[in-house]
């Protein structure tokens, strides 16, 4: 296709989706990416249906722009919300992230899994959907409120985090969970804090690589892969607020442009 050598564009509401993005520049190290952190208008969690769609749009718009092949929305709160509208209204391929509901809820032993999320992807038509094809499983439902906040402003260390942890994963533990899904592309980042919580049993499931798989698949079937065996893929990360926490986030130097978008 004329167009594979284009780079794959990436958003999410701030920085979370770069757990994504690392899952999809390690499986596809020769494609070229543009990920965009829309961190002044974060969190999307608490926002309504309309404002997610009209941000997600806005960008969409960014990112084709920069002529993406194709858009990952690497955001459960704009994938549960957007995905649709999207996907109507631009003709690219989109690749969204949803909560591993399904794998958790079909290897449970203890028939209890929790999941944590934002407002928005737990009062979303697309995540009750799927959680209702799961009827005998106790689903234990948390709101992460708080969490994307305290990531943006640079505090995923803090004891600030810890103690909202402890809040929202005890009626769990005692729920008797066996899976906790990560329904929030920010959360791989408190794997480390979370593990310090929840009994050494519990498994920890993020929709991360799954997403890279589907995009490589996508990217394949499409004949979108860049063609050009020797490239090194050549990220870029755009970001309307400091670029501070995304840099601290990145394990590499990356080029990182501020903009207002
Ligand atoms: N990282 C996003 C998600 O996966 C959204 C977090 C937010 O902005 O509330 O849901």
């Amino acid at each position: 296709m004329e167009n594979s050598k284009n780079p794959i564009g990436l958003f999410d509401s701030g920085i979370g989706g770069t757990s994504i993005w690392k899952e999809i520049h390690s499986l596809l190290p020769g494609e070229d990416t543009i990920y965009l952190a829309d961190s002044k208008n974060a969190p999307y969690g608490q926002r309504s249906k309309e404002e997610i769609i009209a941000l997600s749009c806005k960008n969409t718009e960014f990112l084709l722009e920069q002529n993406s092949k194709l858009i990952v929305v690497a955001c459960n709160t704009a994938t549960t919300n957007a995905i649709k509208e999207l996907r109507e209204k631009y003709d690219v391929p989109f690749i969204g992230i949803e909560p591993a509901i399904k794998p958790a809820a079909i290897h449970t032993q203890t028939n209890a899994i929790g999941i944590l999320a934002t407002k928005g992807t737990l009062s979303s038509e697309l995540f009750n959907k799927t959680v209702a094809d799961f009827k005998g499983v106790n689903v234990v439902e948390q709101v992460g409120f708080g969490l994307v906040a305290l990531i943006e402003s640079g505090k995923l260390q803090s004891e600030e985090i810890r103690e909202l942890l402890r809040e929202y994963l005890q009626p769990m533990i005692d729920a008797n969970i066996d899976h906790l899904v990560l329904g929030c592309s920010h959360y791989p980042y408190l794997v480390p804090q979370i593990k310090e919580i929840l009994p050494p049993h519990v498994k920890i499931l993020d929709s991360g690589a799954a997403v890279a798989r589907q995009t490589k698949k996508v990217l394949e079937s499409t004949q979108m892969l860049n063609p050009d065996a020797n490239h090194k893929g050549n990220p870029v990360f755009y970001s309307n607020a400091s670029p501070d926490v995304l840099n601290g986030i990145l394990e590499d130097k990356y080029n990182i442009e501020t903009k207002d978008f």
